[in-house]
């Protein structure tokens, strides 16, 4: 059968997880395909509220199998950690989860060095998570890394060691300091837990998959405004984000892809540095953050709130062939009188609905459409023609500007908060 893809648009936390926990049950199979555990997905289910990083967001769900892709960096510290927990919830991971040999590891050091260029950078820094992503993917692309197929390999300690050194004398450069001892002591010991998981050749289990008519949901992490090719850089993360990342990184077709599932808030936040047009720095701005409890899922930081931020979508919307898009969050706005809306950016006295070269360093004064507010609680709403003209009057507009449907509203953080406009039968 068919791969449909779900991702962010904006730059991250969208509500990815929400909305695939609970498309799940419509799928046999539900795959992550890049970053790790900068990512922080968020399930809300009976009041119960998971946070996942690295496991797809499928596995609080009966029906689907789920799949950590190549394209994907594991810290084996956090997998652990989060199936562990899982496990204690009554989840039995090891049964419904697969990880592929060819995924990335995250090595202590990586995290180590993150911390160390990020201080070097001071107020130019990334504002990275502190993972260990960037540096992961460096030696990926740098041809230096391990991967989780080698963690059984009688070479691994002396591979380890190899690049160990490597990055020891990287770490010269700064004026940093760290410890490593105990550290590396959790991590090889989260290694030899990882050795009880399924780890396979996830490209052939995904094909196989495909080709005896199973479905497959592809899972993206952060959003299309951190892509490392089309986002804001250099304040990005170190992946595709986008469409063609779910293909390299589970070994997927691109002629297999059917619908692209595009999620975007009702507004617009960030996390971290970088630019950000619609930002507001102000008290609506402090509103939307407190209303919509805006802090990262994986941090904690607070997260930049803005409006929503149309030329932005718009981008995001062709590099990714967005074929619908699900609306998230649009209850935290649920009391303004007026909802604002960016059509334009004013660069150099001119207007323009395109995203400039160099985003931090280009001058933007976003120009705004007012529309008028639902000042309705929308989550008492459970079908699409309930919902209030007004509300429906900002998604038209929205829909317009984007020549693309909105499909789906989510009106609250828990599973069964959604309104679908149409019957589902449009997902695979
Ligand atoms: P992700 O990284 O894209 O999965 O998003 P996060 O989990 O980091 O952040 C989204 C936050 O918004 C989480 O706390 C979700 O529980 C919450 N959320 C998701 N959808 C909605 C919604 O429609 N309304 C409200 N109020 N909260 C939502
Ligand atoms: P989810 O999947 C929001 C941001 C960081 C930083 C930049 C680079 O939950 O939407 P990195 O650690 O990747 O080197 O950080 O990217 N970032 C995210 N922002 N949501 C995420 O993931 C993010 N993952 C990374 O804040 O600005
Ligand atoms: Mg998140």
């Amino acid at each position: 059968m068919n791969v449909d893809i779900l991702l962010g648009l904006q730059w991250g936390d969208e509500g990815k997880g929400k909305i695939i926990d609970y498309l799940a049950p419509k799928y046999d199979i539900i795959a992550r395909f890049q970053g790790g555990p900068n990512a922080g997905h968020t399930l809300v289910i009976n009041g119960e509220k998971t946070v996942l990083h690295t496991v797809p967001s499928g596995i609080l769900q009966d029906r689907p199998m789920n799949v950590i892709g190549n394209g994907v960096v594991i810290d084996p510290v956090t997998l652990r950690k989060e199936i562990e927990n899982l496990n204690s919830k009554g989840v039995d991971v090891n049964k419904r989860l697969f990880i592929s040999k060819k995924a990335h590891l995250i090595l202590p050091t990586h995290k180590i060095l993150d911390a160390a260029s990020e201080a070097a950078k001071g107020v130019e820094k990334i504002g990275s998570t502190l993972r260990g992503i960037s540096p992961t993917y460096m030696d990926k692309t740098g041809r230096n890394g391990l991967r989780i197929g080698d963690i059984i390999s009688p070479a691994f300690k002396t591979i380890y060691n190899r690049i160990k050194e490597k990055h020891l004398n990287l770490l010269k450069i700064y004026d940093f300091e760290f410890s490593l001892d105990e550290i590396e002591t959790t991590w090889f010991e989260a290694i030899e837990f990882v050795k009880s998981l399924n780890l396979i050749d996830s490209e052939y289990y995904l094909n196989n998959a495909l080709a005896n008519g199973k479905s497959i949901l592809a899972e993206g992490a952060q959003g299309t405004m951190l892509d490392i090719d089309f986002g804001t850089y250099p304040y990005v993360t170190s992946s595709n984000t986008i469409t063609s990342g779910a293909c390299n990184g589970l070994g997927i077709p691109p002629t297999k892809i059917k619908e692209v599932i595009g999620i975007a808030k009702a507004y617009c936040t960030r996390v971290g540095s970088g630019p950000f047009p619609t930002e507001l720095l102000n008290d609506t701005g402090e509103l939307i953050r407190k209303t919509g409890s805006e802090f990262g899922a994986t941090t904690g930081r607070p997260r930049r709130c803005g409006w929503i931020d149309l030329p932005q979508l718009r981008y995001a919307i062709m590099i990714n062939g967005v074929t619908q898009i699900a609306m998230t969050k649009a209850d935290i706005l649920n009391d303004f009188e007026v909802i604002e809306a960016c059509t334009d950016y004013k660069v150099d006295g001119k207007l323009s609905r395109e995203v400039p070269y160099d985003m931090a360093n280009t001058v933007i004064e976003p120009q705004y459409h007012k529309l008028c507010g639902w000042k309705t609680d929308l989550r008492k709403f459970n079908t699409y023609d309930d919902l209030p003209e007004t509300f429906l009057g900002y998604l038209s507009f929205v829909e317009e500007y984007l020549g693309t449907e909105v499909t789906m509203i989510s009106t609250g953080p828990e599973r069964e908060r959604l309104v679908f406009k149409r019957a589902m039968e449009a997902v695979s």
